[in-house]
């Protein structure tokens, strides 16, 4: 086992990342990722602090390893977020969703590992000269909310490895250990994955939608709301009403007509509590290849397994 510039940034066996989600990610996924040996991190975007600040003290007590938190700078009240977990020891932050600049400086002044999280090869460049530790390239499969340069992962890696010179993690579509493999060689340190980790025992995703997901095909996810906030959603009968909103609205009233449609907690009834014709199903393209609900622990040993085969395979010259 090698180490390299990621697990020794975060110091972790493995270079494979668990990424923040919304409803899905707490204490006990975070913790079994890091207990496997990877880095675990818990979803701040849906938490007010006191519930945040429930889901880290328990991670403390069911992990010794390290872990982190995941907080997108759009929501209000990131800042509190932020500063309830500095508060409680946290020393890693992955943040999205928002300018690099607006917290990084204040987080390294404070000791914090700080990785932001971006979908283009320029923004990338502004979060390392914004001071970030490392960077997560996030391509258009993956799930969640999403970039509108649509650049795929297999594009986006190498041309981000070009721009910026501090660690690189790959998001988006990765499940396997050779999918992994792909990753380094594209130039990046490491990865993070979402919707694998969500189609765990220890995710909090209801076990509606793990069930719903499982008979996900190629064709069932889609990016949406493009001209609002794109997210790659799982197909369901909400999907299918803001695809219709999507093509009858000109752009002016796109706006207003989608956020009335949305509502309050669409993505809580759907993820969290498993409404799965109404509610919003967050999820990456990925899903397709998931075919099964194993524990972390044996979501790890297999990807390692198969990093290992993949690495002895590859043996070709051209
Ligand atoms: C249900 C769900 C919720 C997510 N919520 C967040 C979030 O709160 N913050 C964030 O930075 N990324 C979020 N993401 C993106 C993941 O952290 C991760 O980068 C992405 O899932 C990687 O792509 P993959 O799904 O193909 O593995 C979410 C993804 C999913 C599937």
């Amino acid at each position: 086992m090698t180490t390299n510039k990621i697990t020794e940034l975060l110091n972790i066996k493995y270079p494979i990342i668990q990424g923040g989600m919304v409803w899905v990610s707490g204490a006990k996924l975070a913790a079994a990722v890091s207990n496997a040996g990877g880095l675990g991190l818990i979803g701040a975007g849906s938490m007010k602090p006191p519930l945040l600040k429930e889901h880290i003290m328990k991670a403390q007590t069911l992990t010794s390893k390290p872990f982190g938190i995941n907080v997108p700078l759009l929501y209000e009240g990131s800042l509190d977020q932020i500063n309830c977990a500095l508060d409680l020891g946290v020393t890693i932050f992955f943040t999205s969703a928002g300018s690099p600049s607006k917290v990084t400086k204040m987080l390294k002044d404070k000791g914090a590992t700080v990785i932001h999280v971006t979908s283009s090869p320029a923004l990338a460049l502004k979060c390392q000269d914004a001071g970030v530790d490392a960077v997560v390239a996030e391509g258009f499969e993956a799930g969640g909310h999403n970039g509108r340069d649509e650049l795929t992962t297999m594009v986006l890696i190498p041309q981000v490895r070009e721009k910026i010179s501090i660690p690189l993690i790959a998001a988006g579509g990765f499940s396997t250990g050779r999918s992994i493999h792909a990753a380094l060689i594209l130039g990046a340190d490491a990865v993070q994955m979402g919707t694998r980790f969500l189609m765990t025992k220890e995710s909090s995703a209801h076990d509606n939608f793990k069930q719903y997901a499982l008979k996900a095909t190629f064709q069932s996810t889609k990016l949406l709301m493009k001209k609002t906030v794109p997210v790659r959603l799982l197909e369901n009968i909400f999907s299918k009403e803001i695809e219709e909103i999507e093509a009858s609205f000109i752009k002016d009233e796109l706006k207003e007509k989608i956020i009335s449609h949305l509502g309050k907690s669409r993505a809580k009834h759907g993820m969290l509590e498993g409404n799965i014709e109404q509610g919003e199903l967050e999820i990456g393209q990925i899903i397709s290849h998931i075919k099964s609900i194993p524990s972390v622990e044996e979501v790890m040993q297999e990807i390692i397994l198969d990093f290992n085969q993949s690495l002895a395979r590859s043996f070709i010259k051209f």
